[in-house]
């Protein structure tokens, strides 16, 4: 396999060294930036096609390929679903989608850290903590790539907020950057060879992303051993100050349209000005080159295909993983079918479809359909029972309301200003409450949500932005047909003071264009758990309709030596009524840490399906690294004797078995 692997690779360099000889300087230099707006240019001449990209991180983008496709729930769901495997199984799909109309790129995974919850595309990313982000980001990249369309994670540094985003700069320790805001990149590099990276937007410690050797040259290709192509985000350039700094830099492809610092005739004046050499662009198009011919629709790979049944059936069970059950009092939840006989359905967003182009911003896409979640309960009750609107009278009110993919919502390019739901939303929750003692909320929504009405509802449903076939899981999840598994990949606070990105307007929105990342490795439950702040809900909280019980760790306490790796196991059993999953947590802290450190860092994490009254052995082996800390003054990862707690967990504030191990180098 690894020969077959090498000659190929062999192939494809001798492929890309032989266009390099037969192009003259200025074709060379005319790739370096696009066409239009998703497609590169191409060389006619050499039989180079353009190369075309597709957004986007939840499926293929109406506007960079003017087609419907599969509308995937958005990231922060698959997010919820604490699901690797999954994950992998979107990628492919999105990819094959991807390929159907012609794209050899997609624009994804978005894999930003959800470092404030006011950020209008945290609907877009995954999670607060880096190992679950490593876990389904890895596995996505496998996904696509395992197709032979590349995937393009972004948007790389430290790119965590909407507001000023062309011209901010994240100022950011090295500790956090390794800590927080890199591992995903590295393991997406290190583990699943990721054929291109977007450099983002915003400029890092004062050096604009598209132009940081230290980013994209010492770190991504020297120390992670990056060999795809690094694209700028679309317009990211312009704040570059040359063609020759992004060059050097490792830049590979400017977009979108002709470019601004790779446009053609400004690059020629550099290169005449002898800014750079054609040695040094020849360095800059080999990893472009290699992409793309590997991706080139002549390649032999599988063809695409799209909006079928296949596509849509995993869409719907990634809905289901999703959704997060974050509150259940009295067992309001599930719906009984045999006695709802009438079913009041409201709220804003019950009828309304959130899959439509540039609806949240490029990720947007476009379905052939979409089950709203009225829908999805019309179809479910059938003749059974009566949907109604006015609560008054009916057996249970479901109120569906969340923010939307309006500027200031979930939206790209501008972030929240603030918790809340729109005020009509949270009057229409308190009146049918005063109604209908059993309401129930539903949140269509993609970020943390304050609830001042969260002690007097009996239940509440995280449904994210399911995608088109949301409405279908989420009447499933209310009427028992699926147990609720997914857990919260972000915490939801309280109050937005409580947030550490939130402490003093320097960290968020910044100060004349610098963000000020002052809370360092404290983001998200690292925070509140060194604060021992009560959050609202918990990063890692989800209920099911069944129970989990832990038991029997084994080791319970230890010795760990060297450089091997730790194993443990314990026993889980499904206590309860109904089959269900349960997402097994695994945080790390360190007893007595030579610098401060979180209490508790997740380092593992399984979700594992168990039927009613049935038991496993779940078992965990960890690596050193799982006790690493990047120590700023040594620059390197570090690990130090003394002992550690290890804890299984069913949220990050629900411990349920510890460890402690002494470890020894
Ligand atoms: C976004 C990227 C997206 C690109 C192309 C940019 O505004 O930040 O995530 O891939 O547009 O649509």
């Amino acid at each position: 396999m690894e020969e077959q692997a090498a000659g190929q690779a062999d192939e494809l360099d001798s492929r890309v060294q032989a266009l390099l000889q037969a192009m003259t300087l200025d074709e060379k230099l005319s790739l370096l930036a696009g066409r239009s707006l998703f497609k590169t240019r191409g060389l006619a001449r050499l039989g180079l096609k353009p190369m075309k990209l597709s957004d986007g991180p939840r499926g293929v983008g109406y506007h960079s390929a003017l087609r419907r496709a599969t509308a995937f729930p958005t990231g922060i769901a698959l997010g919820a679903s604490w699901n690797p495997e999954l994950a992998r199984e979107f990628g492919e799909a999105l990819a094959l989608e991807a390929r159907a109309v012609g794209a050899q790129v997609i624009l994804g995974p978005a894999v930003n850290i959800c470092r404030t919850p006011l950020n209008g595309r945290t609907f877009e990313y995954f999670t607060e903590d880096p190992e679950l982000n490593s876990r389904l980001a890895v596995e996505a990249i496998r996904g696509i790539q395992s197709t032979g369309v590349a995937a393009c994670v972004k948007h790389y540094a430290a790119n965590n907020q909407e507001t000023h985003r062309m011209k901010n700069s994240s100022r950011v320790s090295e500790r956090a950057l390794r800590e927080i805001y890199l591992p995903v990149f590295e393991a997406a590099v290190r583990e699943a060879d990721v054929w291109s990276v977007m450099a983002a937007y915003n400029a890092v410690n004062g050096v604009p992303a598209c132009e940081s050797k230290t980013l994209l040259d010492e770190i991504l290709r020297r120390e992670y051993g990056f060999t795809g192509f690094v694209v700028s985000d679309w317009f990211a350039a312009r704040r570059t100050r040359s063609g020759a700094s992004c060059l050097e830099a490792g830049l590979n492809l400017e977009m979108p349209g002709r470019g601004s610092r790779y446009r053609h005739s400004r690059l020629k004046r550099e290169y005449e000005a002898g800014a750079f050499t054609e040695v040094e662009l020849d360095a800059g198009l080999r990893p472009l080159l290699r992409v793309w011919l590997r991706t080139s629709p002549d390649a032999g790979h599988p063809p695409g295909k799209r909006n079928t049944p296949g596509h849509q059936q995993l869409a719907r069970r990634m809905a289901e993983q999703g959704i997060t059950l974050l509150k259940n009092d009295g067992g309001v939840l599930p719906l009984d079918r045999q006695r709802i006989r009438r079913l009041a359905v409201l709220g804003q967003r019950a009828a309304k479809r959130n899959c439509r182009p540039l609806y949240g911003g490029s990720a947007g896409v476009w379905s052939p359909y979409e089950i709203t979640p009225l829908e999805g309960l019309r179809q479910l009750v059938g003749r059974d029972c009566e949907i109604v609107s006015d609560p008054r009278g009916a057996d249970a009110a479901v109120v569906v309301v969340g923010l939307g993919h309006r500027v200031g919502g979930d939206f790209e390019g501008r972030d929240r200003a603030d918790l809340e739901l729109p005020a009509e939303q949270t009057a229409l929750i308190r009146e049918t409450l005063a109604q209908n003692a059993n309401t129930i909320v539903v949140l269509v929504s993609g970020s943390p949500l304050a609830m001042p009405w969260v002690d007097e509802i009996p239940a509440i449903v995280m449904a994210w932005y399911p995608g088109m076939e949301g409405g279908r899981a989420i009447a499933d999840v209310l009427f028992g047909e699926v147990n609720p598994g997914g857990k919260l990949p972000v915490t939801f606070p309280r109050t937005l003071a409580d947030s550490p990105a939130h402490r003093d307007p320097r960290r968020f929105p910044g100060d004349e264009d610098t963000v000020h990342y002052e809370e360092d490795i404290f983001v998200g439950y690292r925070h509140f758990d060194r604060e021992g702040i009560e959050p609202l809900f918990p990063f890692g909280h989800g209920l099911s309709y069944t129970c989990f019980e832990y038991s029997t760790l084994a080791p319970e306490s230890g010795e760990w030596r060297g450089q091997g790796s730790l194993q443990l196991s314990f026993r889980l059993s499904n206590a309860g009524e109904r089959d269900g999953s349960e997402v097994v947590q695994l945080y790390v802290g360190a007893c007595a840490p030579s610098l401060p450190r979180p209490p508790r860092e997740l380092k593992a994490f399984r979700r594992v399906f168990l039927r009613a009254g049935e038991s496993t052995t779940v078992s965990f082996e960890l690596p050193v690294r799982a006790l690493a800390y990047y120590c700023p003054q040594a620059r390197c990862w570090q690990v130090d004797d003394g002992d550690y707690e290890i804890a299984l967990a069913a949220s990050s504030r629900d411990i349920r078995l510890v460890q402690r191990v002494s470890y020894t180098a």
